[in-house]
């Protein structure tokens, strides 16, 4: 289920999901709710305005679900509150934005993550990605690196939602599926919560010209 057009985040989440991309425009300048702008007051301009296009996606999603409109605060480790019943994500890079949400009985948490489709910063593969990926992973395919991270972030929003609790990206180990654009995710170390030690855990990915996005969807049980 789509916003109102199709999204780069279209096929990446289940059935039922609803997603809206922020246009150019009003939509990064106003719509915040007063119990929204506490959270923003001493932001920079580009700060601001990423925040109000991701609560304004956000408030579309659930328009689209036919959800009552709500503010969408902010809890401590900076993850979006959606209303009660229902998971949600927000993602913005550039002049990109994108929120996504659902209400099912079945999905316990979702995370989307959108990034330019650049090679990492140099420096960056050994903090992103663990030893063994970096031997599997860099020459499978260009940008195989920046997926890796799109693809963590994502992750860490929904485990974060279920779990209440900080991932490193060593964490987790990724293997990807690069003939169906799929990836399987597993928390690795001693921070793994009970529930999610030996799961593994399923996501799509998509790129276009000039960004890559990732999408998770957590099930209560698998
Ligand atoms: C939180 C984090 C994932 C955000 O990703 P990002 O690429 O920097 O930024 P994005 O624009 O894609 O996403 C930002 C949005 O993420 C959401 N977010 C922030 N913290 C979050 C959390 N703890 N859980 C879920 N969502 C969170 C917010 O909605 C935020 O936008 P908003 O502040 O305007 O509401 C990242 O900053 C971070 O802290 N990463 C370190 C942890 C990590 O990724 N570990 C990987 C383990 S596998």
């Amino acid at each position: 289920m789509a916003g109102y057009a199709m999204t780069a985040f279209d096929e990446l989440l289940p059935r039922g999901t609803a997603i809206v991309e922020a246009e150019l425009g009003a939509c990064w300048e106003t719509g915040l709710w007063p119990e929204e702008e506490p959270h923003i007051a001493r932001a920079i301009d580009q700060r601001r305005r990423e925040f109000t296009a991701g609560r304004n996606c956000a408030r579309r999603a659930l328009a689209v679900l036919r959800v009552a409109p709500a503010a969408i605060g902010v809890g401590p480790a900076g993850e979006p509150l959606f209303p009660p019943g229902v998971s949600g994500s927000i993602t913005h890079t550039g002049q990109y934005c994108a929120a996504a949400a659902i209400a099912s009985e079945d999905i316990a948490s979702i995370g989307i993550d959108a990034d330019t489709r650049r090679p990492l910063p140099g420096g960056a593969a050994d903090v992103i990605l663990r030893p063994e990926e970096q031997q599997t992973l860099t020459s499978a395919a260009p940008f195989a690196g920046k997926l890796v991270f799109c693809i963590k972030e994502a992750f860490y929003k929904a485990y974060f939602q279920r779990a209440a609790r900080y991932l490193d990206f060593q964490d987790a180990h990724v293997t990807l599926m690069l003939s169906e654009r799929r990836f399987e995710i597993r928390v690795v170390g001693e921070y793994a919560a009970a529930w999610s030690r030996e799961r593994v855990f399923e996501g799509r990915y998509a790129m276009d010209d000039a960004r890559i996005y990732a999408a998770v969807a957590l099930m209560h049980r698998p």
